[in-house]
C-alpha cells in the first residue's frame, strides 16, 4: 500500500462531491488520495473539474457495452486496478452495480444519498421529503453492498425541513451538509484500512 489509499471517485454528473473530496485531500494531513475519477459518461461536467486539480478523470462509456452491464464494470474495474485503487467513492454515479463489482470492493466501497437513510432510498428524495410533510431530512454515507442504498451506515448529517421550503432549497441545505460528511467519513475508512493493512504487515512478520 502507498503512504495513503489511493483513492477514485465516481460519478456521473456535476461532481460537486467530487470536488468536495478532492480539496480535502489537498490537505497534507488528510489520509487518503484522491487519484482518480471515473464517469461512465464522458460528457460529466465534473471531469474537467477534476482535471483542473490535475487528477487523472477517465470516461468508461457504459454505452459500449449495450446492455451487458457486467462487461462495462469489468473495463472500469481494470481501470481501477491499472491505478492500483484502494477505496471507491461514488458520488453522484447514476448506475445500478451488478453484485460482481460490489463483491470486488466490499468494505472499500461507500455512496453517499441525499435522505436520512433507510428513509427514501432511491431518486428525488428533496420532492418526496417535501410531499410527507417531515420536518427532518439528510443524508448519509453508507458502504455499498447489493441492494440499492441498503449498506451499512457509516455516517449521517440531520437538517431541518422549513416551512417555507422549496426543493432547491432543501437539496442546497442538504448538499452543504454532504459536502463536509463525506471526506470526513472517507477519512475515517481511509484511516482503518490503513491501520488494518499495517496489523497485517506486523503479523506477517511475526511468522
Ligand atoms: C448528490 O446529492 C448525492 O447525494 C447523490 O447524487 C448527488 C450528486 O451530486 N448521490 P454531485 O454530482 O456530487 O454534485
Amino acid at each position: 500500500m502507498s503512504a495513503k489509499p489511493r483513492v477514485a471517485v465516481l460519478i456521473s454528473g456535476r461532481g460537486s462531491n467530487m470536488q468536495a473530496l478532492i480539496e480535502a485531500a489537498q490537505d497534507q494531513k488528510y489520509p487518503a488520495e484522491i487519484a482518480l475519477v471515473l464517469s461512465n459518461k464522458p460528457d460529466a461536467a465534473g471531469l474537467e473539474i477534476a482535471r483542473g486539480f490535475g487528477i487523472t478523470a477517465l470516461a468508461v462509456p457504459a454505452k459500449l457495452f449495450g446492455k451487458d452491464r457486467e462487461a462495462h464494470e469489468r473495463a472500469l474495474h481494470a481501470v481501477l486496478q491499472d491505478q492500483k485503487i484502494e477505496i471507491v467513492c461514488l458520488a453522484g454515479y447514476m448506475r445500478i452495480l451488478t453484485p460482481w463489482l460490489v463483491g470486488n470492493w466490499s468494505g472499500r466501497m461507500l455512496n453517499i444519498h441525499p435522505s436520512l437513510l433507510p428513509a427514501y432510498k432511491g431518486l428525488d428524495t428533496h420532492a418526496r421529503v417535501l410531499a410527507a410533510g417531515e420536518t427532518r431530512h439528510g443524508c448519509t454515507v453508507h458502504l455499498v453492498t447489493e441492494g440499492m442504498d441498503e449498506g451499512p451506515i457509516l455516517a449521517q448529517a440531520e437538517v431541518p425541513v422549513l416551512a417555507d421550503d422549496t426543493e432547491d432549497a432543501l437539496a442546497a441545505r442538504v448538499l452543504e451538509q454532504e459536502h463536509l460528511l463525506y471526506p470526513a467519513t472517507l477519512a475515517k475508512l481511509a484511516s482503518e484500512v490503513k491501520a488494518s493493512f499495517c496489523e497485517q504487515k506486523e503479523a506477517k512478520k511475526l511468522y
